[in-house]
């Protein structure tokens, strides 16, 4: 089940061509110094996962409009403008292959930059002339807010449970995706129940997306563009590490994850539970739920009837499955 993202994207090649237009259009300032800090987010792409998942969701409904395109804008800008933030937050250096924003200028540039990015966010989305978008956008820039605010702040500090790591990603990460598909529906004018299922896809993807991603960090090997081994650094313990201490009722290990939790392992103490983590099948517990999210994802869109569309979807949940960058 390997799938690539030349595959996924061909029947959306010429939709996606036009997105990126728009796209660059709305990062372009007439202004230098500006243009110079938007041209550097600008030039490096990313998968471009939402818009692709936008597009394709939005073509099970027929020819994409401009009220699509412009959706599809409005959320690769917010997921860049979270990263540009992100990177702060999580003093991450690298991004994408190159230097973050506040490497190569500093923290007070990223977050205003971050800022405008943000503003040029909903001004995409009132462009599409919904107010359900722009609804939709706005209360999704709160709940991204918030699933970030709750891992910095290790709001649910007592205990290391899986309810608590999803209830997290489904804030940072899986509503980005769900909004993918509510706002694909939205702007294509489709009915309750496509928008119910491509929400639920998205989900459910974006749920996949940041297990995958958090499973990353467990090795240094793979070539994603971004430094590995930073979540347990920055107090984050995600789905492979819970399993394994939950299923283990191991103390010692525990006891590891509350230092971790709290700020104060060393790096010793952080390889030693990434090694507990691996040979207590952490692992491939967090793949196991990746293969029943993934049944649950088919379902959804069994029934679709663009049949390029279908299997491109079906590529598209492998990928993020199974992905190595
Ligand atoms: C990174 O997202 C942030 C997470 C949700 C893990 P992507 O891996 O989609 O980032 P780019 O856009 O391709 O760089
Ligand atoms: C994902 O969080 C970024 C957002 C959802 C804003 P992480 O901190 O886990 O992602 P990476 O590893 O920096 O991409
Ligand atoms: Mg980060
Ligand atoms: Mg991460």
């Amino acid at each position: 089940m390997k799938a690539n993202l030349q595959d996924i994207r061909r029947p959306i090649e010429a939709e996606l061509s036009q997105y990126s237009s728009l796209f660059d259009e709305v990062l372009t300032h007439s202004e230098s110094f500006m243009n110079q800090a938007l041209g550097y987010v600008r030039g490096r792409k990313g998968k471009m996962m939402r818009p692709i998942l936008v597009l394709l969701l939005a073509k099970e409904q027929g020819e994409v409009r401009e009220a699509t395109l412009r959706s599809a804008v409005t959320l690769e800008l917010l997921h860049t403008s979270s990263l540009v933030h992100d990177d702060v937050v999580d003093e991450s250096d690298e991004r994408r292959g190159q230097a973050s924003v506040h490497k190569i200028y500093d923290n007070k540039i990223a977050v205003l930059l971050g800022d405008y990015m943000l503003a040029k966010t909903l001004h995409q989305a009132a462009l599409t002339g919904s107010v359900k978008i722009v609804e939709h956008v706005s209360n999704l820039g709160a709940t991204l807010s918030e699933g970030e605010i709750f891992q910095l702040a290790n709001v649910e500090s007592d205990f290391i449970s899986e309810k608590a790591y999803y209830s997290i990603i489904r804030g940072k990460t899986a509503a980005l995706f769900a909004a993918c598909g509510a706002l694909s529906a939205l702007s294509m004018g489709a009915d309750e129940e496509f928008y119910s299922r491509a929400k639920k896809y998205g989900e459910i993807v974006g749920i996949c997306f940041q297990i995958r991603d958090d499973i990353f960090d467990y090795y240094d090997d793979a070539q994603i563009g971004k430094p590995r081994g930073n979540d347990m650094q920055e107090g984050k313990l995600t789905l492979p590490a819970i399993y394994a201490i939950n299923s283990t009722k191991n103390e010692h290990a525990r006891a590891l994850a509350m230092k971790v939790k709290a700020h104060e392992a060393t790096a010793d103490e952080i390889a030693e539970l990434i090694e507990f983590t691996k040979a207590n099948g952490g692992i491939e517990y967090a793949e196991a739920q990746m293969d029943k999210f993934r049944a649950e994802a088919l379902e959804l869109i069994a029934d679709f009837q663009n049949a390029e569309v279908k299997q491109a979807l079906t590529d598209y949940i492998d990928f993020v499955i199974g992905r190595d960058y």
